[in-house]
């Protein structure tokens, strides 16, 4: 009995270590060779240090239809810590089989992402995959499936992240993209649906897998990618970060961490922040990074649609999730890209009881046919309606320009946000001084012997009588117009009373927001 014992003993030995070397060395060094590190040691960085708990080690696959069976399936699963709070994850593995889906690898994924929902944990997929793998046909079909499936019924349940750290193509980018947010690594990792081979052969275009859907391309033009980092440590290192701001489900709030800034700190320097000529830019960063608890945000999306700044920070120690237009690029204007970008941040903050904050100077709408034909009318309403059905604690300041249908898409008091701020350099009215006045005083300036003078004229006294947070303010749609320097004060104070908030949903079983 004691025999049989050990020789099980030894033989997990031996088993275990058959699966520690993956694919093998050669592969081992192959991928070392690419700038990638090994599914092993991204899962190693990626948790507190001695933590991951592997599940599954001793899966294999059929090993039928002609493919080679190695011990784990190509993927590592399991759960661990980051900074003392458990999270799920999946690691696949390059080296085997290049990382390709199979029945039994989707089975392992699909186990701790069961898991993960049953105990309200985030789960995090490390991505090294070539897709479907094709010995396995239909039944690799099948497990991206059962992925999808629970990728969206998890969603909005536990935080769902991705990151894309190799070549991945097919089913291997679906699953992210339902995700919540997806890291990519530059010049390694790479997402497309169809790649560069079938892209020759249907339309007959030669691109290469860095023009057609490198890291680049889906964190500047196509808004797949949320981050993107130069290897694979500083992107483990930023899920970290990202974790950190977020609640472990749709039950609980984010962790209270205290940066030791004091709620008073005022800065003098944010009342002369606005410039006084209206047309004249200023980087909303500044403000931003002002507010802010030790000045720490994690932007998301910051290489796309850089009009609008998405990002979580801490007030008064609470996560926060920050909206705020960007004066600096393209005068801030709503456009398709950016309308889409905040919408989809405002419904995790809300799925996952971050609260809102919005900053605003919005010129308006970008006008024109490339707007129009692309759909502002339905990207823009994927805003409103977003901020419209939040439930978390909501609070606006109006900085600067407030114009039009995207004063009100911004979080305005109209969409019931909760407080509504203005700075004193608000400007909030239907149109612009120029475009107000040319409507309304038409005939008078083309009848007018100077007809220049006489706009000018007209646009002083629109904005005298119009443009300002005064108007708004006595009518009770602005709370307060505050000193700019006391806006972290104000907001933190805000937050707090506004922590008890409770929510009355409709009984519906879901919205229909216009995707
Ligand atoms: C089985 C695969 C595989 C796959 C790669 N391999 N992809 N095995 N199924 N899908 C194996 C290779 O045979 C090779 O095995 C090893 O992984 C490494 O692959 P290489 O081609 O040598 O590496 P590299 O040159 O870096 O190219 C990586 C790659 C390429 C770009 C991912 O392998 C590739 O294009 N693969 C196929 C991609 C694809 O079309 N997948 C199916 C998508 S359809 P050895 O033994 O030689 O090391 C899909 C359907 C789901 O996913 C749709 C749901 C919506």
């Amino acid at each position: 009995m004691v025999e049989i014992n050990h020789h099980n003993i030894l033989s997990l030995a031996k088993m275990r270590d058959h699966a520690y070397k993956g694919g093998g060395t050669d592969r081992i060094e192959a991928q070392h060779g690419r700038g990638k590190l090994t599914a092993r040691e991204r899962i190693d960085l990626l948790l507190d240090e001695g933590s991951f708990e592997e599940i599954d080690i001793l899966k294999v696959g059929r090993g039928d239809l002609g493919s080679t069976s190695y011990p784990g399936d190509g993927v590592i699963t399991g759960h661990g810590k980051i900074n003392g709070r458990e999270v799920f994850a999946f690691s696949q593995d390059f080296t085997v089989m290049g990382g390709s889906l199979g029945e039994a690898h989707s089975q392992k994924i699909c186990k701790v992402m069961d898991l993960a929902r049953r105990v309200g944990s985030p789960i995090i997929g490390l991505n090294d995959s070539g897709g479907a793998r094709i010995q396995e046909g239909v039944d690799a079909l099948a497990a991206y499936g059962e992925i999808f499936h629970r990728n969206v019924h998890a969603s909005g349940v536990i935080p769902q992240i991705s990151c894309m750290m190799g070549p991945c193509a097919g089913g291997a980018v679906y699953s992210p993209s339902i995700t919540d947010f997806v890291f990519m690594v530059e010049r390694t990792s790479y997402m497309f649906v169809t790649g560069p081979n079938v892209v020759k052969t249907v339309i007959h275009k030669d691109i290469t897998a860095e023009e057609l859907g490198g890291a680049g391309v889906h964190s500047e033009k196509s808004g797949v990618a949320h981050f993107v980092y130069p290897n694979d440590i500083l992107c483990l290192r930023a899920v970290r970060q990202l974790i950190n701001y977020l609640p472990s489900n749709n039950k609980q709030k984010a962790p209270f961490l205290d940066l030791n800034d004091p709620p008073e700190r005022t800065d003098p320097t944010l009342d002369y922040l606005v410039p006084p000529n209206p047309n004249q830019s200023y980087d909303m960063n500044v403000l931003i990074y002002s507010i802010l608890d030790g000045a720490e945000f994690l932007e998301v999306h910051s290489h796309f649609a850089r009009n609008i700044i998405c990002g979580f920070g801490r007030l008064g120690g609470q996560t926060i999730g920050l909206v705020a237009n960007q004066p600096a690029v393209l005068a801030g204007v709503l456009d398709n890209d950016a309308s889409f970008k905040a919408a989809r941040f405002v419904r995790f903050c809300d799925a996952f009881n971050i609260p809102l904050i919005c900053l605003v100077d919005v010129p308006g709408f970008m006008p024109g046919p490339e707007q129009e034909h692309g759909g502002i009318i339905r990207h823009g309403a994927k805003l409103l309606y977003a901020f419209t059905e939040a439930s978390v604690p909501r609070i606006t300041v109006i900085v600067r320009k407030a114009y039009g249908g995207a004063y009100l898409v911004m979080n305005s008091k109209h969409i019931h946000c909760d407080i509504n701020y203005a700075w004193p350099t608000a400007e909030i009215a239907v149109l612009g001084p120029r475009g107000a006045s040319e409507i309304i005083y038409r005939k008078e300036i083309d009848q007018a012997a100077d007809p220049e003078a006489v706009l000018n004229a007209k646009m002083e006294q629109y904005r005298k009588h119009y443009v300002n947070p005064f108007v708004a303010a006595k009518r009770g749609y602005i709370d307060d117009v505050i000193f700019p320097s006391d806006t972290r004060h104000r907001l933190i104070r805000t937050l707090q009373f506004l922590e008890s908030k409770g929510t009355t949903r409709p009984d519906r079983k879901h919205g229909n927001i216009p995707l």
